[in-house]
């Protein structure tokens, strides 16, 4: 939306991307450049019409990821709330493993989808999805693992229907430094040595979310004034068994002076719990926790005081947006390149009322 905006600001020419979606440049690369119901896709249904005989196809990198399964269970209500049928919804299980993927994503086009949705597994494997799709004259919508700027960018310019609906992962480590900043140096620094010594468990590497998760939540506290002194840095890949592990580690090696525990996201935060409960700590006492993705165990968590805080990935608002998308792209509405959502700073003061939003 930013680059669309800059463009629309910098060329009159961008006024026929208006809504990135509109028929004309949306349209599937081999539809004709006129406004005409020709230049749909084949598959394009009435605003508002019958949904209920199109098939979609979504892929997940994997089943067993807890805020991923949040995710897809909405998706999946909230497609049929819209008319599709559930029977013509099928979600493959990418079990963590990108050729198994791309086999799925292969299945997918030859069984003939209306539409795909797709959370890579790689987010570098986006290109060569993307082709194949594109090729295919699917929509694609990716969700979850942004593809980088270039691939985004390569929609735009090919006038592709595909686009992508998540949050910008900056701000969700921001907003985890802030909770942190918020206590204030005198409440964090139990060793007294002037710093916020601290261990991040960091997801997938490869994932942007973990990039700049791990990145933005340490600006923070730069930002703030406050000198920081990383005694830990490992990856945990969003799971909370090696979460568990890493931070049992860490406390044994660094014991006392461990006062900050940033995990990438809540599965690994509910693992550095365990840990730190196991190694005699108490959170709010003598250390502090945050995470991400703000789970009903968290929030729960987060009440009790037993982890500092999280951050809200609002699975509702990305699943609803994906399959919005998902019904633009088949009735030709098209959409814009980047769907955004924002992330919500938890903390006890607000985790009631974010339980309750999740019912
Ligand atoms: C993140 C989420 C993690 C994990 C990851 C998978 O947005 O916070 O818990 O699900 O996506 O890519």
């Amino acid at each position: 939306m930013k680059k669309l905006l800059s463009i629309l600001a910098s060329t009159l020419m961008a006024v026929s991307l208006i809504g990135c979606g509109s028929s004309t440049q949306d349209s599937a690369p081999a539809a004709a450049a006129d406004n005409s119901s020709a230049a749909e896709p084949a598959a394009a249904v009435e605003a508002g019409g019958d949904l209920s005989d199109k098939k979609v196809g979504v892929c997940i990198y994997q089943f067993s990821d807890n805020f991923m399964t949040l995710f897809r269970t909405e998706l999946e209500n909230y497609l049929v709330s819209l008319g599709f049928s559930k029977d013509n919804i099928t979600i493959a299980d990418g079990a963590n493993d990108q050729a198994t993927q791309t086999n799925q994503i292969q299945n997918f086009i030859t069984d003939g989808v209306d539409v795909l949705i797709i959370n890579p597994v790689n987010s570098s494997s986006a290109a060569t999805i993307t082709d194949m799709v594109v090729d295919a004259n699917i929509p694609l919508v990716y969700i979850n693992r942004e593809p980088d700027a270039d691939e985004e960018a390569r929609w735009e310019a090919q006038g592709w229907d595909v686009t992508y609906v998540g949050c910008d992962a900056r701000q969700s480590g921001t907003m985890q430094g802030e909770i942190i900043v918020d206590l204030g140096l005198d409440a964090i620094d139990f060793n007294g040595n002037g710093a916020v010594d601290y261990i991040m468990i960091e997801g997938d590497p490869e994932n942007v979310d973990a990039q700049y998760r791990t990145e933005f939540s340490v600006k923070a506290l730069t930002d703030a004034g406050l000198d920081v002194n990383c005694l830990s840095d490992q990856v945990g890949n969003w799971d909370q068994t090696q979460g568990q592990q890493l931070v049992a580690n860490a406390l044994g090696q660094f014991g006392n002076d461990v006062e900050v525990v940033f995990c990438n996201n809540d599965a690994m935060a509910l693992g550095a719990l365990q840990a730190i409960t196991d190694a005699g700590r108490t959170v709010g006492t003598d250390i502090y926790l945050v995470g991400v993705d703000a789970l009903t165990e968290v929030c729960e968590d987060v009440l009790a005081g037993t982890i500092t805080g999280t951050v809200f990935n609002d699975h509702i608002a990305q699943s609803h947006g994906a399959a919005d998308a998902a019904v633009n792209f088949l009735t030709g509405a098209g959409n814009d390149y980047y769907i955004g959502c924002d992330y919500v700073k938890v903390t006890s003061d607000n985790a009631q009322s974010i339980l309750d939003s999740l019912g």
